[in-house]
């Protein structure tokens, strides 16, 4: 049985009054049957962690895949675990597309994450255009072959199976088509990684989750939770979203 995962990217959203919707998410919440993480700003993610006093996990957004040096304006694994992160988002469409981020940058990222010990959330999906050429499933094989890393574990590594058109536009793919891109994750891991850590990943769906959808999304096969952009700012959107993942 896999566990279920609620996560919230805030990306360059929030600032320290921001933290009174994480205290409302912690009281509105109650016990979740779900894990709950949110990757603030990393100039929130020691504010965020000791507000959500252990209720919810925090993460960061990227990290560096050095651990020290001269790098000026990035961070490090090791960092983002002191403030008190436990995980972290690493290939985000937005990094690809912003920072001209490669798989293999993205791959020696998610390492770098595990080497600290945080549970690296690595991100693919497609364009619109690899959509509706029909190459949506060649781009996620490529994708997860340049981007997990070989030493990913079910402890270690989340899967985000974001569509890069679906991000913040109010688009979803249908059902069918988020299901036959979750199980092909799920086949590819189980080749590449062995049933035992492949059928134990954890995949979740991205792009413009809310409350209105979750739970029609969580009931598809080999979806374990969400990535959730713009509805995770706010603990009135989130809550139900948490509460549709505890209840799938
Ligand atoms: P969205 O973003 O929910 O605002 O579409 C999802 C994401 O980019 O992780």
């Amino acid at each position: 049985m896999r566990g279920k995962l609620a996560a919230g990217n805030w990306k360059m959203n929030g600032v320290a009054a921001s933290l009174a919707e994480v205290e409302s998410l912690v009281l509105s919440m109650g016990r979740p049957t779900c894990e709950v993480l949110l990757c603030p700003p990393a100039t929130l993610i020691h504010r965020m962690s000791v507000v959500a006093s252990g209720n919810i996990k925090i993460g960061g957004q990227d990290c560096h895949a050095k651990t020290t040096g001269a790098h000026t304006g990035d961070l490090s694994a090791a960092m983002l675990a002191d403030a008190g992160a436990s995980y972290v988002i690493v290939g985000h469409s937005e990094r690809r597309q912003d920072h001209g981020e490669t798989d293999a940058v993205v791959q020696s990222k998610a390492s770098a994450a595990i080497t600290e010990g945080l549970v690296a959330v690595i991100c693919v999906g497609e364009t619109l255009e690899d959509r509706e050429a029909e190459r949506t499933l060649d781009v996620i094989a490529a994708q997860l072959d340049g981007s997990v890393p070989d030493t990913a574990t079910a402890a270690t590594v989340v899967v985000a199976y974001e569509p890069v058109w679906a991000i913040g536009s109010g688009l979803t793919p249908t059902l069918e088509q988020i299901g036959e891109v979750h199980d092909f994750i799920r086949t590819n891991l189980n080749a590449r990684l062995g049933t035992t850590e492949g059928d134990a990943i954890r995949l979740l769906y991205g792009g413009s989750v809310k409350p209105g959808n979750a739970a029609e999304i969580f009931a598809v096969s080999n979806v374990d939770g969400a990535l959730v952009g713009g509805a995770s700012l706010k603990a009135a959107d989130f809550g139900p979203i948490v509460d549709a993942l505890s209840n799938a």
